[in-house]
């Protein structure tokens, strides 16, 4: 894991990284079909929920919408040059359901898919393994009009859909993710509403959560039966949550988001089952009624990998019972039953969405899946920061960024030496892109993306993991 031992031979230059991940560690970068193609009404595609859900005022920052985005839809050519030009070994894409199933039931659209084969093409001409996402949040809007993720017959549409991407794509793609982060698209589409379809129902996000797993269960089926050498798993949003005190009420106030953010996905996924406790916690919200004798089952069929998309830590605190209640306590939220847990800021740095950096809840949240639930080979399919960039002299010096990336990947690398099977790693995000709720306003990006001329600029970060990629590590601090 470390050095070589032998030293470097006399007038070789010595620049063996201090950090040496394993041998054919997946180096990557990610984004996701809404966030950066642009094209919303091209090739045949129809509105998903987020083109709806950003045209509604007052939903996105400053109006904004994916219409356009960084136009990788008419940029592919040279988008994926750039990411050669990085070095990256893979690249992880998302599918737009209704650009390749308008409407999101019938037949395929052939533009649609012809767009993400001439992608994958590209991606395999260059040596980049493609890592193909089905759904990073964009449900065809028909399928919200008759009753989106609460309603149970959506998971089938989602096998189907499934079905038709492997087999047009399954014959150059090896790795698949059925659902990226179904906490954000359960909990804040249908609890909090701050993400689309914008609908505030603790009962219902409760019952997405659980068709979003069905659907992916059944696709993971359907994956196998169109492709029995496809690589199949799911992606999870983790946050270790830590109690603002040793008091047994912040101790259980943790065990209660843990169970929400956390053990609502992992334990059906890995282990067939719903948490005792979380059920409890979840009586005055569902009876839990909508989960149907075999559902688990599907749920926890076999994976290949595991995502984790890692970005902070909940620090929480028991409730208080002194406050009076202020309007946040009526308004909706994404922790249905557990709606007046205090969530605690400790005062450490944050990233520009306000989130706190914390390196070492990346190896707590990877050992934790390892050592708790499964074997699997683990993928960190999302960690980055936003931060506010500058473009001086036509450069991007991002060293905030850069620390960031950097600090996670000595986390990784901590992990990995701790015996978590991690086999790579891919940085959020490739450019700088639409961030959901926030728009334009947050960047994520190794390469800047300058939204009027759609130039592209590699910061000093995409700069650094081009170099930690052609060492396989990270040179010494
Ligand atoms: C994750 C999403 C991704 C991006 C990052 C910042 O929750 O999967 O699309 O928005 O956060």
């Amino acid at each position: 894991m470390s050095n070589p031992a032998s030293p470097p031979a006399v007038g070789v230059v010595d620049d063996r990284p201090p950090l040496t991940f394993p041998p054919g560690f997946l180096w990557g970068a990610a984004t996701a079909a809404y966030q950066i193609e642009g094209a919303a009404a091209e090739g045949g595609r129809t509105p998903s929920i987020w083109d709806t859900f950003s045209h509604t005022p007052g939903r996105v920052v400053e109006g904004h919408t994916g219409d356009v985005a960084c136009d990788h839809y008419h940029r592919l050519g040279s988008d994926v040059a750039l990411m050669a030009e990085l070095g990256l070994k893979s690249y992880r894409f998302s599918v737009s359901w209704p650009r390749v199933q308008p409407g999101g039931t019938g037949p395929a659209n052939a533009e649609g898919l012809d767009f993400y084969r001439r992608l994958v093409d590209e991606l395999l001409g260059h040596g980049i393994e493609p890592w193909l996402t089905l759904y990073h949040w964009d449900l065809p809007q028909p399928l919200e009009d008759v009753g989106g993720w609460p309603a149970r017959d959506t998971a089938a549409r989602f096998a189907d859909y499934a079905t038709l991407v492997a087999d047009a794509l399954g014959d150059r793609v090896r790795y698949w993710t059925t659902l990226n982060e179904p906490w954000c698209s359960a909990f804040l589409g249908y609890g909090s509403g701050v993400h689309a379809p914008g609908r505030s129902d603790g009962a219902d996000a409760v019952r997405a959560g659980h068709h979003l797993m069905l659907g992916h269960g059944l696709a993971v089926q359907a994956l196998r039966a169109a492709r029995p050498t496809a690589e199949v798993g799911v992606t999870v949003n983790l946050y270790p949550v830590t109690p603002a005190s040793e008091a047994p009420a912040d101790v259980d106030a943790a065990r209660r988001i843990d169970g929400l953010a956390n053990r609502f996905f992992l334990d059906p996924l890995l282990r067939g089952s719903y948490p005792a406790d979380l059920m409890a916690d979840l009586a005055k919200v569902t009876d839990f009624g909508h989960v149907r004798d075999g559902d688990l089952a599907t749920i926890s069929t076999p994976l290949d990998v595991v995502g984790v998309n890692y970005y902070s830590r909940h620090v929480v605190a028991a409730p208080d019972p002194d406050a009076e209640p202020e309007p946040y306590w009526r308004a909706p939220s994404c922790w249905p039953g557990s709606e007046d847990v205090r969530f605690v800021t400790r005062g450490v740095p944050v990233t520009d969405m306000n989130w706190e950096i914390d390196a070492p809840g990346l190896v707590e949240t990877l050992r934790r899946v390892h050592e708790e639930y499964t074997d699997l080979p683990l993928y960190v399919t999302e960690n980055g920061s936003a931060f506010v960039d500058e473009v001086v002299d036509g450069q991007v010096d991002d060293a905030d960024r850069l620390a960031y990336f950097d600090a996670h990947l000595r986390a990784a690398h901590e992990a990995i030496e701790a015996g978590v099977p991690l086999r790579g790693y891919f940085a959020w995000s490739l450019m700088d892109n639409f961030e959901w709720a926030w728009g334009y306003t947050k960047r994520f990006g190794m390469v800047h993306v300058d939204y009027d001329s759609q130039v592209r600029i590699p910061k000093s970060s995409a700069r650094w993991y081009a170099e930690v990629i052609r060492r396989n590590g990270l040179a010494a601090q």
